[in-house]
């Protein structure tokens, strides 16, 4: 009988040499937090199908933005609700808008760095990402609106903007309006791989996004590509974006991986809504240990590649490290 030479389980002999050997440290510095400002409601009022995440308005907002600060989380990302929706989206770049007006009162409150998501599919009656022309999201239509909204995002204080709705060329528009307007220092973090994926719906419950008629599947990438999530990825750098989303994330991991190996700019994965939802449901019925399965995810997502991860786990990890 050969006895092996070379033994991996020298190095788990105990916790102290695991923890000191461990390739991949989750940190509070690498997590974004979603938050959702509604204009429609007085108090805040929870998401059903997203257990311990809520609609805030702006009160509230604030308050649940001054507890995440106060747990160490360094950043959160905003999603609007507003009273009124048309066809154009119009209270997307309204100066007096919610975001507009949830990012000044954040940034009196708080020292968080706040990030905006940008896109029009909150802000549309029809509840598409873009612009609607003979029922069809028209590309270059559309980026006039998106650059105005990341722009007036910027002037109401934003410290970066991340554009969510898959519109070839929007990276350009933006940093093109930014410039041009003295906002030559705020960061584009772009939702470069967002697939066409059934891990949303919570989200649009959230949102209140769901579009009306037809599907995202002209703008969103299909869940079956790999190679075209390289080519958004290039597209996104040449066009100037700072930071590169992959999302979602879990059943993306490739992708995170990829884009890590193929780019030199932080790349961040989105954690999103059903993954959100599928542990929430699971941890509820006690089929799994909660904390110990979010911390096992998240550690996955930064193993693959990802610098930076967006979740709606944010409060727990901090409760948690
Ligand atoms: C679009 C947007 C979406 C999410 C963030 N921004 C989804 C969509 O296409 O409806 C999803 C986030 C999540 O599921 O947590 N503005």
């Amino acid at each position: 009988m050969k006895f092996p030479e070379i033994r991996p389980r020298r190095l788990r002999y105990n916790e102290k040499i695991r923890k000191m050997t461990r390739e991949t440290q989750l940190s509070l510095n690498n997590l974004i937090y979603p938050i959702f400002v509604s204009e429609t409601i007085r108090e805040k009022q929870a998401v059903k199908s997203m257990p311990g995440v809520y609609q805030f308005d702006l009160d509230s907002a604030v308050k649940e933005a001054m507890e995440v600060e106060k747990l160490g989380v360094p950043a959160v990302i905003l999603f609007g609700i507003p009273r009124e929706k048309d066809p154009l989206g119009s209270s997307a770049y309204d100066d007096n808008g919610i975001i507009q007006k949830a990012i000044r009162a954040f940034k009196e409150n708080t020292n968080l760095y706040i990030i905006t998501d940008v896109c029009l599919c909150e802000y549309t009656d029809h509840g598409h990402c873009g612009i609607i022309k003979d029922g069809y999201v028209d590309n270059d239509e559309t980026l006039k609106y998106i650059a105005m909204e990341a722009l007036s995002h910027s002037k109401a204080g934003a410290h970066m903007v991340a554009p969510s709705d898959m519109m070839d060329g929007r990276v350009k528009a933006i940093r093109d309006s930014l410039d041009k307007n003295g906002f030559t220092h705020i960061p584009i973090m772009s939702y470069s791989a967002k697939y066409s994926s059934a891990f949303y719906g919570p989200f649009r419950d959230a949102a209140e996004s769901t579009p009306k008629f037809g599907d995202r599947k002209t703008y969103q990438m299909d869940p079956s590509n790999r190679r075209e999530a390289i080519k958004e990825g290039m597209l996104d750098i040449e066009e100037g974006a700072d930071i590169l989303i992959v999302k979602p994330a879990l059943a993306y991991l490739d992708i995170i991986r990829d884009f890590k190996d193929c780019f030199n700019v932080p790349i961040a994965a989105y954690n999103v809504s059903g993954e959100y939802s599928l542990i929430k449901a699971a941890a509820e019925k006690q089929y799994i240990d909660e904390e110990k399965i979010i911390l096992e995810v998240l550690t996955s997502i930064k193993r693959a590649g990802a610098d930076l991860i967006i979740t709606y786990f944010s409060k727990t990890v901090a409760n948690l490290l």
